[in-house]
């Protein structure tokens, strides 16, 4: 018989004359019990197997005729010896010998013999077999010991005896305890062995298709050209799948680490069914960023799916706009601190290059309106640079004057023909002179509500000396006048040229018609600005 005992095939396992724990076998009280002398491998024609029993007192129990082994309740035959209906008298030690091998058994018969509770469950739903356990069965072929077959029972409801409990689909309320008797017929009794089964519901397994979970198809991953970098990709598998990363579509990714591109695997449990598979890049290069890259998920019994993924500098994007913003940022504040530091050149350079001239339709005659006032200080212009100054705006300069001294119509009154003169001049420059031009602070006055009035450009020349002083220290109402426009310091005549600037900067442009002539003198003093 194939299905040999299992106390049987534990006991083939060993030697002859090896130590070994003697079997303990616990048997409940009526039942019957088959012991197995395990010295086969030991058979040979001329020797025979010898069981002897030791309680109360040893007893050959082969030679015992078979009568008196009915009398004791068991048979002995050949290499298994049965005990029909185990009792309190069949407690104790048994041994079995082929030669100079021999074995022991240990039989302990109770009613709390717990040996033949047996576990088993089954799947909801699914098709389910219970087998009654086929433990210390007389063997087969035993004369006058025949199969009576099994019975079933839940609680105490009898089932349908067949050798194997079978459950079509199994539900939830077929859980519970079992019981199934083997029963032999021996002499015209039925000898039973009993065991008992607890059927669990066993929990589904949840049988998930196998799936990528990350990353996404088409996903692009951005990377640190030169850095390491990893990938994962996180599938939910099943047994016998594989997950893999491939590069352009044919070659797959190996583990080893010393290449320079190499896959992890980070999930080696094959019962998790969450597999992680990382794709390692050492150091990202820039043909990594041309390759294309697929997590492919090999499956036995579905479909294979695969998602492909490809990298992307983070600095194409990020960084040259970083650099164009810096870059602008940086050009903006130069050209915002050059034209700050060279405003006056720049606003030159293109009133005399570019012909940024004003129209002449405003109505006025003169340019400018130029006017002395007493300097409370020697530093103020002396007669001979108020004249110099005066040529050089009209005739290098090409403005039109309006000088008190030439242009006002006698026969006015002077405040009246300052006035007039103010009305027909586009700026008021006011000139500090050593010499009292004779102007009474009525006059400054009237001259300051006038400008107020036309809002007419004001440029107040200081003295250096001027400057230097408090302001307290001019007449209230040269105070006003120079608080009302722009300042322009005098500092003689050999700081002339940006004294010069300063004040064509304040100035109006002069007249278009000059502009050629215009270009040819400024050529001369304009390096600063063509540096720029
Ligand atoms: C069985 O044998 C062992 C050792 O040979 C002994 O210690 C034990 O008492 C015996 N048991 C019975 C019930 O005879
Ligand atoms: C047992 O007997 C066999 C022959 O019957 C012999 O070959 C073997 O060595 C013996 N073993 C021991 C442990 O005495
Ligand atoms: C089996 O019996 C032993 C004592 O003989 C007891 O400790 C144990 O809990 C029992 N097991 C079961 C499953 O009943
Ligand atoms: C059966 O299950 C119970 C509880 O789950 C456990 O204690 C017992 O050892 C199990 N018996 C067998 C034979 O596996
Ligand atoms: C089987 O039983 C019959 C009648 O009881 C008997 O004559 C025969 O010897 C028995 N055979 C064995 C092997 O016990
Ligand atoms: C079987 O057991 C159930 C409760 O488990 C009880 O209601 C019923 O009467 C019992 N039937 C028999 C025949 O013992
Ligand atoms: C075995 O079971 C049957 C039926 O349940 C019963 O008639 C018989 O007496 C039992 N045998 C023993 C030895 O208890
Ligand atoms: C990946 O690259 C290979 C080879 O360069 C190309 O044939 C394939 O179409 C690409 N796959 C994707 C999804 O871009
Ligand atoms: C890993 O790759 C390196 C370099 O290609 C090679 O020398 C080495 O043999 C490889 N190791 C294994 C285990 O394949
Ligand atoms: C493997 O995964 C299963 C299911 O998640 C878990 O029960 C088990 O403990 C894991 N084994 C190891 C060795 O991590």
């Amino acid at each position: 018989m194939l299905k040999a005992p299992l106390l049987a095939l534990f006991l083939l396992m060993l030697q002859p004359g090896t130590c070994y724990v003697r079997p303990k076998i616990c048997v409940k009280v009526g039942e019957m019990v088959t012991l197995h002398c395990p010295h086969t491998a030991n058979y040979n024609s001329d020797l025979k197997v010898v069981w002897t029993s030791y309680s109360p007192q040893e007893v050959d129990l082969t030679s015992m005729a078979r009568a008196e082994q009915r009398h004791k309740g068991v048979l002995v035959h050949g290499w298994s010896l049965i005990i029909l209906s185990a009792s309190a008298e069949h407690h104790g030690n048994y041994s079995c010998s082929l030669g100079n091998a021999s074995s022991h058994f240990l039989v302990t018969v109770s009613r709390l013999c717990n040996t033949s509770i047996y576990n088993d469950s089954c799947k909801l739903t699914h098709c389910c077999k219970l087998n009654c356990p086929e433990v210390n069965m007389p063997a087969i072929n035993t004369p006058n010991i025949t199969n009576n077959g099994i019975m079933w029972r839940k609680g105490n409801r009898s089932l349908p005896n067949y050798d194997k409990l079978t459950f079509s689909a199994f539900e939830e309320k077929d859980a519970g305890v079992y019981t199934c008797t083997r029963s032999y017929l021996h002499h015209g009794q039925i000898y039973n062995m009993t065991f008992t089964l607890t059927v669990d519901v066993q929990p589904q397994p949840e049988n998930k298709p196998a799936a990528i979970v990350f990353p996404r198809e088409n996903e692009v991953f951005l990377v640190d050209l030169g850095s390491n970098m990893e990938i994962e990709c996180k599938a939910v598998i099943n047994e016998l799948d594989d997950l893999c990363w491939i590069i352009n579509g044919n070659s797959a990714v190996d583990e080893n680490t010393s290449l320079p591109v190499f896959v992890k695997r980070k999930n080696t449990n094959k019962s998790d069914k969450n597999a992680l598979l990382s794709l390692v890049f050492k150091k990202v290069s820039e043909g990594d960023l041309t390759q294309n890259y697929t997590c492919k998920l090999e499956t036995i019994n579905q479909y294979s799916t695969s998602v492909t993924i490809r990298l992307q500098n983070v600095r194409p994007s990020c960084v040259p706009l970083a650099v164009n913003t810096v870059g602008i940022a940086v050009v903006m504040t130069v050209t915002v601190l050059l034209y700050v530091k060279f405003k006056i050149d720049i606003t030159l350079f293109f009133r005399d290059t570019l012909g940024c001239h004003r129209g002449v339709s405003d109505g006025k005659s003169y340019d400018a309106f130029v006017m002395c006032y007493k300097s409370n200080t020697d530093a103020g212009l002396k007669a001979d640079d108020r004249r110099w100054l005066e040529i050089v705006l009209e005739e290098e300069f090409g403005y039109r004057l309006c000088l008190h001294d030439r242009d006002i119509q006698l026969g006015k009154a002077v405040a009246n023909a300052v006035l007039e003169c103010i009305e027909e001049s586009r700026t008021v420059v006011l000139v500090p002179t050593s010499l009292d031009p004779g102007l009474g602070s009525g006059l400054l006055s009237a001259v300051h509500e006038a400008l107020v009035e036309r809002q007419t450009r004001l440029i107040f020349i200081k003295s250096e000396a001027t400057k230097e002083m408090t302001s307290g220290s001019l007449p209230e109402d040269l105070q006003l006048l120079s608080e009302a426009g722009d300042c322009v310091t005098w500092r003689g005549r050999s700081s002339s040229s940006s004294f010069l600037k300063r004040l064509r900067f304040y100035l109006p442009a002069s007249p278009k018609e000059l502009k050629i002539r215009l270009l040819q003198t400024s050529r001369t003093e304009l390096p600063k600005t063509s540096q720029v």
